[in-house]
């Protein structure tokens, strides 16, 4: 390991995040009563200029009120070149800091973004002697967020995840998409011509790139890295292809824009039965090598070492945390 040491942000289970628009307060019990890991009470692109206010207050009334059990809370605040923002932080902290855990910081640009944020959330708490200390979540969603993802990680104790916001990223790089969070056949490789002349084409995952940079940021520096949304809500195979090709990458979870979903991310992000009795069986077998004086065995035909005791540590972990919700 490097000298440089990494802290890793508080534990918490975030297989599932859903999207709810402050606007739209008939929705909040259902989303209360759901099987999601996290909850984000949106005041930003879910709501329309005219109803910000009012969104505003509901979100504040429904931090207080509803009996969120022990879901994680979150509020997407708006932009910060937007008048709106300030007012978001200073009412929404004030009035229901208590029970909010996070605050989902959109299109984030520079480290100053976060630093801006950082200062006006701990002159409240301060001033409201609040003892637990809000986290931050923060959309990766532009080219200049993408640019600078290793500042923005970095910027404060309070991150504790960077989220791949799809949708805008999209439109800030102006690629061509349609579906958000889908991919596009232009994407793709011909194959050479076989012997009698076939060619096949391959699709490409266009998210590739942008989704691994924001993992690497996020994991070096102790964040859980999560993918954000799929449009296509009655395509639960595609949502299902999108959520795994983001877990294998080392993503810990991923959006739900529609209460459908959650059951999908949930399932796609939590590890099967096979894959921790495997963890399991890795731990007793590198005990057992560690006992003989071995650094590396075999087990079913392939070779483990002490990387493997650490993989095998972090699904046996993530049971745990699941277990335990
Ligand atoms: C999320 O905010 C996105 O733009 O995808
Ligand atoms: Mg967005």
């Amino acid at each position: 390991m490097s000298f440089h040491p990494i802290e890793q942000a508080p534990a918490r289970l975030n297989r599932s995040e859903l999207a709810v628009p402050g606007s739209q307060p008939g929705m909040f019990q259902k989303a209360a009563d759901s099987d999601v890991d996290v909850i984000f009470l949106d005041l930003e692109d879910a709501v329309a200029p005219d109803e910000k206010e009012q969104a505003r207050k509901n979100i504040i009334q429904a931090l207080n009120e509803i009996d969120w059990g022990k879901k994680t809370m979150s509020v997407r605040i708006n932009g910060l070149d937007t008048h709106y923002m300030y007012r978001d932080v200073v009412d929404v902290v004030e009035q229901a800091g208590e029970r909010l855990d996070l605050i989902m910081i959109p299109k984030v640009g520079t480290a100053a973004d976060v630093y801006a944020v950082d200062m006006m959330v701990t002159q409240i708490e301060d001033a409201k002697g609040y003892k637990k200390r809000i986290g931050f979540e923060h959309i990766i969603e532009t080219a200049l967020g993408m640019q600078n993802v290793h500042e923005i990680a970095a910027a404060s104790k309070r991150n504790e995840s960077l989220h791949f916001g799809v949708a805008d990223y999209a439109a800030s790089t102006r690629a061509r998409t349609t579906i958000i969070g889908g991919v596009n056949k232009d994407y793709s490789v011909l194959t050479d011509p076989t012997e009698d002349g076939t060619r096949e084409t391959h699709w490409g995952d266009m998210w590739h790139y942008a989704l691994a940079r924001m993992v690497v940021a996020a994991r070096a520096n102790g964040l859980r890295p999560i993918d954000g949304p799929f449009g296509d809500f009655q395509d639960a195979d595609g949502y299902r292809a999108a959520a795994k090709r983001a877990a294998v990458l080392g993503c810990e979870g991923k959006w739900a824009i529609h209460p459908s979903q959650i059951a999908l991310a949930n399932e796609v992000m939590s590890p099967s039965d096979a894959e921790v009795t495997k963890a399991h069986r890795i731990l007793e077998a590198m005990a057992e090598a560690e006992a003989a004086g071995k650094g590396a065995v075999s087990l079913d035909g392939r070779l483990i070492d002490y990387a493997s005791i650490r993989q095998a540590e972090v699904l046996v972990e993530k049971a745990k945390q699941i277990a335990g919700n």
